[in-house]
């Protein structure tokens, strides 16, 4: 049997602590879905296709990692998908009530589906998309935080005309 797992999230850029969770999702299961999602009610920087395209060029054609977008319920998404788990990175306590509200409500909707809660590595503890968004916004330094092509993109969404 196939073990396909998805991972979804904003990604809104895609940040160095994501791509360590995605690795270490790679390492355990046969494919992993990274699935963007379409929300109307946040208002994101990068239009999904962007977000899609920079998580593309950044995974480079690694086989058994597909990219796509979803909206609606993310048990529906998995269950089309065929998938048996959902990925989330855990980094810090403060992660955890939401995180746990969040598996557990849909454990309540799939029992079949399972939360994987996995650990970035201890220096992205504190990195996330809005953080590096503030930073990037102000001309501080994010070359530490994310990918080059996503420092790209943010600048130009930032500083070009
Ligand atoms: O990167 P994020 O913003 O923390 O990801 C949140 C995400 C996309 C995992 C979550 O908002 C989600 O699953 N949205 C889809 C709607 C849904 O299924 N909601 C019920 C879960 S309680």
């Amino acid at each position: 049997m196939k073990h396909i797992v998805i991972y979804p999230g904003t990604f809104d850029p895609i940040t160095n602590g994501h791509i360590d969770v995605l690795e270490r999702a790679v390492n355990l299961f046969d494919e992993v879905i990274v699935a963007v999602l379409t929300n109307p009610s946040k208002t994101p920087l990068f239009t999904v296709k962007e977000r899609i395209d920079l998580i593309t060029q950044i995974v480079q054609n690694q086989e058994r990692v597909r990219i796509e977008s979803f909206s609606g319920l993310l048990v529906e998404f998995a269950e089309r998908a065929g998938a048996q788990a959902i990925i989330r990175g855990l980094r810090a306590i403060s992660d955890f009530e939401y995180e746990f509200q969040m598996a557990l409500v849909n454990r309540k909707i799939n029992s079949k589906l399972t939360t994987v809660f996995l650990m970035p590595n201890e220096k992205y503890t504190y990195l996330n998309s809005t953080i590096v968004k503030e930073l990037a916004s102000f001309g501080g330094k994010i070359s530490d935080f994310v990918p080059e092509i996503a420092e790209k993109a943010l600048k130009k969404k930032f500083f070009s005309k």
